[in-house]
Order: structure tokens, then sequence, then C-alpha cells
């Protein structure tokens, strides 16, 4: 059932675990920018697409998990980077299809091209898709894609 209450400009940027890091953690793999570099150029390209951003991250699974049922239920949709969890957490899989919220899963770096633990996600089956290896420009894609749906809607 599609969420009728939807505040149809409201998008979610959720980053799991270590993505508090980005600028001093792996730069080979996952550049120089810090995660609030990123967030600010996201907010830039929302105010051009006349979406609304609301920031979240957190090391801890039950958080992320709490944020996403508070916030998730009236949201137009999510744009969900998991860390590690992506690999592992059922939890974090279960409460996308709970709260019935579209989210794009999002990768820095290519899970696929890495360690084999990385090729597989758990919560892959219950977004609308994944986007992987694309750094920013993977968040950019999906803020362009929920603004599209956006419109499509109106
Ligand atoms: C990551 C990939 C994960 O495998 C890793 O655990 C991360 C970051 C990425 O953005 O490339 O923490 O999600």
């Amino acid at each position: 059932m599609p969420n009728t209450e939807v505040s149809v400009r409201k998008i979610l940027i959720v980053n799991g675990p270590n993505l508090n890091l980005l600028g001093e953690r792996e730069p080979d793999i996952y550049g120089n920018q810090t995660l609030d570099e990123l967030n600010g150029r996201l907010n830039e390209l929302a105010g051009e697409l006349d979406l609304q951003l609301t920031f979240f991250q957190s090391n801890s699974e039950g958080a992320l998990i709490d944020f996403i049922q508070k916030e998730g239920r009236d949201a137009l949709g999510m744009i969900l980077n998991p860390g590690a969890l992506t690999h592992y957490s059922y939890a974090l899989r279960d409460v996308i299809s709970a709260v019935n919220i579209e989210t794009v899963e999002v990768h820095l770096s290519n899970i696929y091209s890495r360690e084999q633990f990385r090729h597989h996600s758990a919560i892959a089956g219950a977004c609308r898709g994944q986007i992987t290896g694309f750094g920013y420009y993977g968040y950019a894609m999906a803020l362009s894609y929920f603004a599209d749906t956006e419109r499509s809607q109106q």
C-alpha cells in the first residue's frame, strides 16, 4: 500500500556506522570529503529540486531504527547508506518495510569490487534500488529520482 500521508517534500538522508569519519577514514576508498561537506552539497541540490532534507547519522543500529520509525512515516523517501550494517542487519531491513518508506540504498564505494563479505546486502530487497560506487553522486542521483517521483505524483 502506498503511504498516502507523505509530506511530499521531505527526504531522509541516513548514514550508518563510521560514516561520521568521512574525510579521514580510508580516503583512498571513500575520498576526502567530510560528511558535513557531503550533506551541504546535497542541501544545495535539494534547494534546486525543491525538496526538504532531514539528516541523521549514527553508529548505533538501534538509534538508526528509532529515527526511521519516528521520521519515516511522513517522508516521501529515504536515501540510506547503512555502512557495514548493509551486510547483516535484518532489523534495519525490517524497519524500511515496517514504516513503508521508499528507500534508495547508496554506497560511496563499489561494494561489488571489494571484499566478498561486502557483496551481499541484507537491505537491498526492501529498497527501490541500490546505487553503489559513485561517491557523492550516488546520493545526488537518488535525490533526482525522488524529485521526479514527487513531480509525477502532483
Ligand atoms: C559503505 C560500504 C560498506 O561495506 C562499508 O562497511 C561502509 C561504507 C560505502 O559507502 O561504500 O561503511 O557503505
